[in-house]
């Protein structure tokens, strides 16, 4: 446990040396929100570009549910778990229906229960937001304050259910927000995963695990699948690429791409093969070998510019683009 001196220590801390973000110069629970969201998924350098991008295209929770999921999935190209802005759009719904058919009348709710009972919001998410945009005395728990007790705890791998307890405990409620934010700010910048900064740590004196601290917590398993697979682009009279819209489930839902197989291709003669694209995802390492059917057989494509397309499939169009452009 933390003592108080260590909690004023911390508290300190942050407000001098806190990053200037600019969800921190808001109380616009709509935009703090988003925030969460991606700042789950991303760095904060990444998450700035993101954030400022959806804050931008949907200044409300009214302007995201009036759109349509495709206008969401466009703006969060490029950030990857696609599957949380179909729920955050998701959600948005959710919050314009009125109370008796389950919504909250256009409002985003004030408590953690309410939080967590909307779509794409977990312990996590409803924690934050309950306590930076509302004030409310909820502790939250993410890797950095897990890796944060961890330590000053001296475990080698606390239990989720120890770490909640954990956080629950060295909570100030009256500064639930900022005090929620020090501990992930102390994680992100001081108490990293490698080349700690102990010497300029505000807790360090009571540590545990000061002495040795990369030893704590033991890095996770991360189970990474190889997967191999062949795009099939083609391409159409008019020089685009015929694309289409996945599925509103799976990898890439609800994105445009070309046709995926699994394994290798064997192209015939109406094929060229145009190399291979490398792409990492969490738990996936993929490689993707694109093969590109220059027939013209389809008279339309899909402009790029229109429609939501992953990371991968943007590398995968522009090795294809290369090679229809080479055979002209
Ligand atoms: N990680 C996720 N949300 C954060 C926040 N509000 N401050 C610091 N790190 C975070």
């Amino acid at each position: 446990m933390l003592s108080s001196e260590d909690q004023h220590a911390l508290l300190n801390w942050y407000d001098q040396h806190q990053r200037d973000l600019p969800w921190r110069h808001t109380r616009n629970p709509w935009h703090i929100l988003l925030s969460e969201i991606l700042l789950q998924q991303t760095q904060v350098s990444r998450g700035l570009v993101y954030w400022t991008r959806m804050v931008e295209a949907f200044p409300t929770v009214v302007s995201m549910a009036k759109a349509p999921v495709d206008a969401v999935l466009k703006a969060w190209e490029g950030a990857g778990y696609y599957s949380r802005a179909r729920r955050l759009h998701a959600l948005s719904q959710r919050v314009m229906l009125p109370s008796h058919e389950g919504g909250f009348d256009g409002e985003l709710p004030s408590t953690y229960d309410e939080l967590l009972s909307l779509p794409g919001i977990g312990p996590y998410t409803a924690a934050a937001v309950a306590s930076i945009a509302f004030g409310q005395p909820v502790a939250c728990v993410d890797g950095n304050i897990r890796r944060v007790m961890a330590r000053t705890t001296a475990q080698l791998e606390p239990s989720a259910s120890a770490v909640q307890a954990w956080a629950n405990g060295v909570l100030v409620g009256e500064r639930a927000g900022d005090w929620n934010q020090a501990l992930m700010e102390l994680g992100a910048t001081v108490c990293t995963p490698k080349r700690v900064k102990c010497e300029v740590c505000p807790i360090s004196r009571g540590c545990a695990g000061k002495d040795e601290p990369e030893a704590y917590p033991l890095p996770k398993r991360q189970r990474v699948k190889e997967v191999v697979l062949t795009a099939w682009v083609e391409l159409a009279q008019d020089g685009t690429l015929v694309l289409t819209q996945r599925p509103m489930n799976g990898l890439f839902a609800g994105l445009w791409g070309p046709i995926y197989r699994d394994g290798v291709a064997v192209p015939d003669s109406d094929h060229v093969h145009c190399g291979t694209v490398k792409h990492a995802l969490s738990h996936r390492k993929m490689t993707v070998h694109v093969v590109l059917l220059a027939g013209r057989n389809e008279p339309l494509g899909v402009d790029v510019n229109e429609v939501a397309i992953s990371t991968l499939d943007e590398k995968v169009i522009a090795l294809a683009n290369e090679h229809a452009q080479a055979s002209e």
